[in-house]
C-alpha cells in the first residue's frame, strides 16, 4: 500500500472486521494489516480466510487472526467476541462489514427469508458492537464503522430485502453514535456504490451493468475494493478523532 497514507495511531490497534476473507473485508483486512495493526477478522469462507492470511504473510505483512463465525447465530458470534476480547484484551476498532446481496424479488420474500436476510445484513451490526462496547468503554476509546451502501438512496431494485437493511444501518450509526459519543466511542458508516469485488464481477458486472455504472457515476472508471478500504482507514485512525454520526459515500460520484 505504499503511496497511501500511513496512520501511525493505527500501530498495534486490535481491528475485529466481520465477513473479511472476500471482498471489501479482505482489501480492510490487507490495509489494516499494511498499517501494522492487530487485524481479526470472522467470516464462514474458511478456505478463502486461509487463502488471504497466506498472501498477507508472503507480502511480510503482520498475520491477522481469524475466527470462523457465522454471525447469524448470536451464541456464536457472542463466543467469538469471547475469544478476542480473551486473547487480545481490548477491541479498539470495530468495521461491521458482513452482508449478503443474493438477489431477491419482492413476491419471493418468505417471513423466513426476511428474517435471514435481516439477520446477514443487520441484526450482527448491532450485537457485534454490544459485545465490543464494554471493553471500548475501559479504554475510553473506539472507533465502529458500519457497512451500508448507497442502494437504499438511489433505490436498487430486485434486492429489497438487503436494502431495507442497509438503509437501516444509517440509523443504527446514528443513534448509536449518540448512545456511545460520551464514552468517546465514535460510530460512522460507509455507503459504498458499485464496487469492483471479485464476487461483483463474477456475478453483476456485466457489459451492460459495467455500462450503465459508468454513465451514472462522474468518475468514469470502476471503483476498486482497496478505495473503500482507504476510507475505512481514515475513519478508524486518530485522524478521524472528531467525526461520529456520520455516513461517507464512495461511489464516484453516482447520480
Ligand atoms: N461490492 C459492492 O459493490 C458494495 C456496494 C455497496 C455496499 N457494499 C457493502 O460493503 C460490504 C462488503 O461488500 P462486498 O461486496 O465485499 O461483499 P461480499 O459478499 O463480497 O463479502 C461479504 C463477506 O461477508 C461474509 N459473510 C456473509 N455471510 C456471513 C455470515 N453469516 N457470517 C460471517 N460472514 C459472512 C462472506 O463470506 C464474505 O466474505 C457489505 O456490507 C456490502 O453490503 C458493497
Amino acid at each position: 500500500m505504499s503511496g497511501w497514507a500511513t496512520y501511525p495511531s493505527l500501530e498495534g490497534r486490535v481491528v475485529v472486521v466481520t465477513g473479511g476473507a472476500t471482498g471489501i473485508g479482505a482489501a480492510i483486512v490487507e490495509g489494516f494489516a499494511a498499517q501494522r495493526a492487530q487485524v481479526v477478522f470472522l467470516d464462514v469462507q474458511e478456505d478463502a480466510a486461509a487463502d488471504l492470511s497466506g498472501r498477507l504473510q508472503k507480502d511480510g505483512l503482520k498475520p491477522p487472526v481469524f475466527f470462523s463465525c457465522d454471525l447469524t447465530l448470536a451464541d456464536q458470534l457472542q463466543e467469538t467476541v469471547s475469544k478476542i476480547l480473551s486473547r487480545f484484551g481490548m477491541v479498539d476498532v470495530l468495521v461491521n462489514n458482513a452482508a449478503n446481496d443474493a438477489r431477491h424479488s419482492v413476491d419471493e420474500v418468505t417471513p423466513e427469508s426476511w428474517d435471514q436476510m435481516m439477520a446477514v445484513n443487520l441484526k450482527h451490526q448491532f450485537f457485534m458492537t454490544r459485545a465490543v462496547v464494554p471493553a471500548m468503554r475501559r479504554a475510553g476509546r473506539g472507533s465502529i464503522i458500519n457497512m451500508s451502501s448507497i442502494s437504499w438512496v438511489i433505490p436498487s431494485t430486485g434486492v429489497p430485502v438487503y436494502v431495507t437493511a442497509k438503509a437501516a444501518i444509517v440509523g443504527l450509526t446514528r443513534t448509536l453514535a449518540h448512545e456511545l459519543g460520551g464514552d468517546n466511542i465514535r460510530v460512522n458508516c460507509v455507503m459504498p456504490g458499485a464496487i469492483a469485488t471479485e464476487r461483483q464481477r463474477r456475478l453483476w458486472l456485466t457489459e451492460e451493468y459495467k455500462a450503465e455504472v459508468l454513465k451514472r457515476q462522474a468518475l468514469k472508471r470502476l471503483i476498486e475494493p482497496e478505495e473503500v478500504a482507504r476510507l475505512v482507514l481514515f475513519l478508524a485512525s486518530d485522524d478521524s478523532a472528531a467525526i461520529t454520526n456520520q455516513s461517507y459515500v464512495i461511489d464516484g460520484g453516482w447520480v
